[in-house]
């Protein structure tokens, strides 16, 4: 194939949106255009003001600013941008399956199987496919099967790049990766395609990090490199329960073996649970693919460290219930954070949600402050879980867009996730109008907790077997 000059995304999420939006401002000689069905989603890509786009990740909004008209375009005209193309990135959901066999653990693949027909349907020339989301191990040869089967006489090459970049440090990530990875295959074709994909990379990421394997086994890294981080996450959050019985503190604990360089100090913060899109759904993906095979032990290892995580996040949210005196039925308990971690304003799968809904269960009333989460879509993560009727979230839960507000009058605050505002905010205003005693569930170990003593406060923080001196 040709040098490649334009590229399209299908998908103009939290993954294509930034990945090719880096990539076009690494590559002005490409013209990327980023597709999607949503309307919204890509008017607001191309709000005039760049503050506005879809997905907050810091430093992102320059990015776009830079490349947006010049070769980064967004657009709602698929078919087009598909027949231009010379490599298409496929970037959609690919969530649990809510139905059917597999429902609850398989990804649902409905939304890959529309583009690669829509994509047999327009192209007329030779194209490059790249999986960019996440797929369980053999997708390609389902798409390759649908591609190769429309007697049109076009040549496709399907390769394996997953995305490995961390919302909240997308533009970082995405500007130097640890890695890049590209599968292919292992013909003559296969590697010029896997080519014509490592020389984009190489305008800017040194060449000894990207690497190549062949499609299987790039797909299946994704997938394992997800199980293993979040593994790490339960590894360090089962510990916490064990801290809390015995003086010891995860926090020193953490330390002492993050220093091992075999361990290293990386994701062994404790916390009320991961959340997040992807490793709960990557990992029930792995042991579904595992349970399909027959291999019950592997199924087993990995549903733990889903098991371990609900039970991190049901856990904190009855400490709350058993040190407000066994009862949350009435009182106002201020959130501190929805999304699922700080500098995101994504709230899949965010742990708030569900201790939240645990609290509701018990008739709490739950007062959020996000920095960047709106109204509605708190609103619509709890609907999403179907536990009771819109109004009566509605009726529990108030967003309020400031803190000292949210917590005014409040029994509790829990704090859900780590945004480094809370830090500095003035804790004693915010003691001196809560009820007393006031205290703080710290699901992040963000706050200072001695400070926070000598100004009153009660304090919980994870790990730690302290609520007050
Ligand atoms: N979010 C992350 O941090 C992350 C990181 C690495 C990999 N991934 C993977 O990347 C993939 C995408 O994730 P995301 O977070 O960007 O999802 P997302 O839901 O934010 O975006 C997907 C977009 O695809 C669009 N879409 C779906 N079907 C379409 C079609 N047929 N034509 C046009 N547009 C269509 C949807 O409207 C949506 O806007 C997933 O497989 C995910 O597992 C995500």
């Amino acid at each position: 194939m040709e040098n490649i000059t334009k590229i399209c995304c299908i998908g103009a999420g939290y993954v294509g949106g930034p990945t090719m939006a880096m990539i076009a401002k690494k590559c002005p000689h490409i013209q990327v255009t980023v597709v999607d069905l949503n309307e919204a989603r890509i008017k607001a890509w191309n709000d005039e003001d760049v503050n506005n786009i879809p997905v907050y990740e810091p430093g992102l909004s320059d990015v776009v600013a830079e490349a947006r008209g010049r070769n980064l375009f967004f657009s709602t005209e698929v078919d087009k941008a598909i027949d231009e193309a010379q490599m298409i990135f496929i970037s959609v959901n690919t969530p649990t399956k809510t139905y059917g066999a597999g429902k609850g653990q398989a990804a649902d693949l409905k939304w890959i199987e529309l583009c690669a027909r829509q994509i047999a349907n327009i192209s007329k020339d030779n194209k490059i496919i790249v999986e960019k989301s996440t797929l369980p191990v053999r997708t390609a040869s389902a798409i390759k099967d649908i591609l190769t089967h429309t007697g049109n006489g076009v040549q496709f090459q399907i390769l394996s790049n997953p995305e490995f970049l961390a919302e909240g440090t997308a533009v970082e990530d995405l500007d130097a990766p640890d890695r890049v990875l590209i599968g292919g295959d292992n013909t003559p074709e296969g590697k010029v395609a896997v080519q014509a994909l490592v020389d984009i990379y190489a305008n800017w990421v040194p060449k000894e990090r990207i690497l190549t394997t062949n499609v299987w086994s790039s797909e299946l890294s994704k997938l394992t490199a997800n199980a293993f981080l979040a593994q790490r996450v339960s590894s360090i959050n089962s510990l916490t329960e064990i801290c809390e019985q015995t003086e010891a503190d995860i926090n020193e604990v953490a330390k002492a073996i993050g220093t091992d360089s075999r361990i290293g100090p990386k994701f062994l913060k404790a916390s009320v649970g991961f959340g997040g899109s992807c490793f709960q759904k990557d990992i029930l993906n792995l042991v579904y693919i595992a349970r399909s095979y027959g291999l019950q032990e592997v199924a087993d290892y990995w549903e733990q460290v889903i098991i371990m995580n609900d039970h991190q996040k049901r856990r904190f949210a009855n400490q709350i219930i058993k040190n407000l005196y066994n009862t949350v039925n009435g009182k106002k308990i201020a959130f501190f954070g929805w999304a699922f971690k700080k500098d995101t304003n994504d709230t899949r799968e965010s742990a708030a949600i569900y201790v939240a809904d645990h609290l509701l269960n018990e008739q709490a009333h739950i007062s959020v402050y996000d920095p960047k989460v709106p109204e509605n879509q708190v609103y619509a993560d709890l609907d999403y879980l179907n536990t009771r009727e819109a109004e009566e979230n509605k009726a529990g839960v108030q967003v309020i867009t400031d803190p000292y507000e949210a917590c005014k009058g409040s029994h509790a605050i829990a704090v859900l996730t780590e945004w480094d505002e809370f830090k500095g905010y003035d804790w004693q205003r915010i003691y001196d109008n809560m009820l007393k005693p006031a205290k703080i569930f710290d699901g992040r170990n963000l706050l200072d907790a001695d400070k926070l003593r000598a100004i009153g406060f009660q304090v919980r923080s994870i790990g730690t077997n302290v609520l007050d001196k």
